[in-house]
């Protein structure tokens, strides 16, 4: 049953459909599905409280209006309008930043609309100055906006290939029981069973997939598994931002699901960690005891 539908399709179908679009036809966005979109991006707030300022910028307005020369290293060809956001500093700003974005990813799919998370290959201080990013915030990614062309570009395919975009690990590498030693599978995640893989579908920062979640009970907890080394190469830790993108796909689902819970950080004294892997946060289901 679809107890709480977000978009005019359902998210599990959204989810499946998204995927990283770099070649875009040469085409400015609507006035209408302009306005669509600046109504939903007005008061996005993510899980953990931060508030994320988004801004629909169009590459030749931003050139003429702040000199801003919006460029992508050749990565995304045909964009005219990218979605670019900047977050308030804060305690898990790159999380509450990951989900919001990606909120605003799936509605522009809902759309029609194709996009593409960029932590890297863009040129920030091009970007900050066209939305006029301020001391106490931060620009960790963008995404370009537009219809989609029918036919990859090179490079496009080329991105995909290095990062192998149309592979997922398996559940047995991501989902555990009980704690970390336990694998859980897909029969026994039972309910979970869609949530859970909302989240193995969600796209990752060079699609490493750093999450890795523990069921128990009614908790179910979220770690973030760090590639050694990758934090360190860029400007912010993308991996957050994944963990985000992450929460976003089950958050969404349940709602869907109509599966009410809450975010909840209390990291598990019980559960041992692996190497490299950090507790993040853990959604507790609400067992309704009335019905
Ligand atoms: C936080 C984040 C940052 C990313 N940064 C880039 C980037 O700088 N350049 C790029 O071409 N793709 C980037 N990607 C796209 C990923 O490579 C892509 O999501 C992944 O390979 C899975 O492919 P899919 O999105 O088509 O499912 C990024 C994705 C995420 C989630």
């Amino acid at each position: 049953m679809v107890a709480n539908k977000l978009f005019d399709k359902s998210i599990t179908e959204l989810i499946k459909k998204r995927l990283s679009v770099r070649t875009y036809i040469e085409q400015p966005l609507t006035a209408e599905v302009k306005e669509t979109l600046r109504g939903f991006v007005s008061n996005l707030k993510g899980p953990f409280g931060g508030t994320v300022r988004f801004e629909l910028i169009e590459r030749d307005l931003a050139l003429k209006e702040s000199k801003a020369k919006l460029g992508t290293y050749g990565v995304i060809s045909g964009a005219t309008t990218y979605v670019v956001a900047v977050v308030e500093k804060a305690n898990k700003d790159l999380e509450d930043f990951g989900y919001c974005l990606e909120k605003v990813i799936l509605y522009a799919t809902s759309l029609g609309l194709g996009t593409c998370w960029l932590g890297g290959t863009f040129k920030k201080g091009e970007f900050a100055k066209a939305i006029g990013q301020k001391d106490h915030e931060i620009l960790p990614c963008i995404t370009p906006i537009g219809y989609p062309s029918q036919k990859r570009g090179l490079i496009d395919s080329a991105m995909r290939f290095v990062a192998g975009s149309k592979n997922r690990k398996a559940w047995e590498e991501l989902f555990f029981s009980g704690d970390f030693s336990h694998g859980l599978s897909e029969s026994e995640a039972g309910k979970y069973v869609t949530p859970l893989e909302m989240i193995r579908l969600a796209p990752s920062a060079s699609n490493k997939q750093p999450w890795r979640i523990v069921k128990d009970t009614n908790k179910t907890h979220f770690y973030l598994q760090h590639t050694k080394g990758y934090a360190k190469m860029l400007a912010y830790d993308l991996q957050r931002v994944d963990m985000g993108i992450a929460m976003c796909h089950f958050d969404l689902t349940m709602k869907e699901l109509g599966i009410e819970g809450k975010w909840h950080i209390s990291a598990p004294a019980s559960i041992s960690t692996p190497q490299d892997t950090e507790y993040i946060v853990s959604w507790v289901e609400v067992i309704n005891t009335m019905n």
